[in-house]
């Protein structure tokens, strides 16, 4: 079977590991925390990370530091990853769910923009929605599949209502709007480092920000707000949140290969963009022109998602559905949905994900190319 995304852990990643283990530094104190952390940040250009145990903590953890209270509003795409909308309800906050651009499948800034004049009314530069009078407290777009929709508008939009942008980059490492890295337009970024990420330390994320104040306050909450050196004594209620140093370790590795790691995914992207070019209905996300693309998962769009998604899967190569849009989990669906043609709905019964990982041999992807044109040609 051909994998969907695997890592490469082709680096140090063997040598800095066992520098934890010889040295006895497994655990949360250890060097390699804050190596990675400043690695990760260096690379984005911001001036801080703080590193968390996975991506929803990071998320968690940023939206509270962003003010997110209990009964806030907190807007957010409709198509993500489950962990986006769950992070906010873990405060006690409801997402608003925009439907995306069917494009590019990032979130609808048109739909946007217009809820906000239609729906929001501003007191003392605070943003509340008419109809239920809740406060919208945070932004979060989520870059998805390493995409980006227009940030810089975005983040005007964030600037006249006075709304907080935390960034959902977990899939964005080395993405870029306008040259700049994706996680940093906002007042906090998070990355996840999970199995199938562009890099990955296991399981392991990173806030970015470059806010020295939130930046300390990330890391205090991350670890069970601690306010003394030897005592034990804790001035609200924290989080063991924080990334162990031998995960750490892997993930300084990881960062020491990250540019070749894109440099791979974009060939790959290119390859595939090209060869299924005119093969049966297939197409592929936009990425508009300001975005540097990091590829980190490709994705195709066709009309027949589920035959395609049947016969790779049982032809060798591993593909997977995209996710079920948030406002049709049960759990949210009181929660409110911004659309207008449900473009949600037609990406998710209409895109799956083909094999991506960076190790993919010419003949792997010969042969995904091949299974795929097979497929269409039944
Ligand atoms: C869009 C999105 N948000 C959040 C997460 C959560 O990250 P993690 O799995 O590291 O908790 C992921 C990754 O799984 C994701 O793809």
């Amino acid at each position: 079977m051909i994998p969907l995304s695997i890592p490469e852990l082709s680096g140090n990643e063997w040598k800095y590991v066992k520098d934890c283990l010889d040295t006895g530094w497994v655990s949360m104190a250890g060097a390699y925390v804050n190596k990675f952390e400043r690695s990760v940040a260096h690379f984005c250009g911001a001036d801080y990370g703080i590193a968390t145990v996975n991506g929803t903590a990071a998320l968690h953890i940023s939206l509270m530091l962003a003010g997110v209270r209990k009964n806030d509003l907190v807007i957010v795409p409709n198509i993500t990853f489950v962990a986006s909308v769950n992070a906010i309800k873990y405060i006690g906050a409801d997402p608003i769910l925009i439907d995306i651009n069917p494009n590019t499948w990032q979130m609808n800034l048109d739909l946007l923009e217009e809820f906000l004049e239609r729906e929001v009314y501003c007191v003392q530069d605070e943003a509340y929605l008419t109809e239920s009078k809740r406060r919208i407290r945070a932004i979060m777009p989520v870059h998805v599949l390493g995409n980006m929709c227009n940030m810089e508008r975005l983040v005007a939009l964030g600037t006249k209502y006075n709304i907080e942008v935390v960034e959902d980059a977990t899939e964005s490492l080395g993405s870029t709007y306008n040259g700049q890295h994706a996680g940093t337009f906002g007042t906090l970024g998070c990355f996840s480092f999970n199995g199938n990420k562009i890099i990955t330390t296991g399981g392991g994320g990173v806030i970015v920000t470059n806010d020295k104040e939130l930046a300390i306050k990330a890391k205090h909450l991350t670890t069970q707000a601690k306010i003394h050196p030897e005592e034990y004594i804790h001035d609200e209620i924290g989080y063991n949140y924080r990334l162990v140093n031998v995960l750490a370790a892997i993930g300084l590795a990881q960062m020491e290969q990250l540019p070749s790691f894109i440099l791979k995914k974009k060939k790959i992207n290119k390859w595939y963009r090209e060869q299924l070019d005119d093969v049966g209905d297939i197409d592929f996300q936009t990425i508009e022109p300001q975005v540097g693309f990091n590829a980190w998962l490709i994705t195709i769009r066709t009309a027949h998602k589920d035959m395609l998604l049947k016969y790779l899967n049982s032809n060798g190569v591993m593909c997977r559905s995209f996710w079920m849009p948030m406002n049709q989990l049960e759990m949210f669906e009181n929660d409110i949905y911004v659309t207008e043609h449900n473009s949600s709905n037609k990406i998710y019964h209409s895109c799956l994900s083909i094999p991506s990982s960076t190790g993919l041999t010419n003949d792997q992807l010969n042969e995904v190319v091949n299974t795929i044109k097979q497929a269409f040609s039944k």
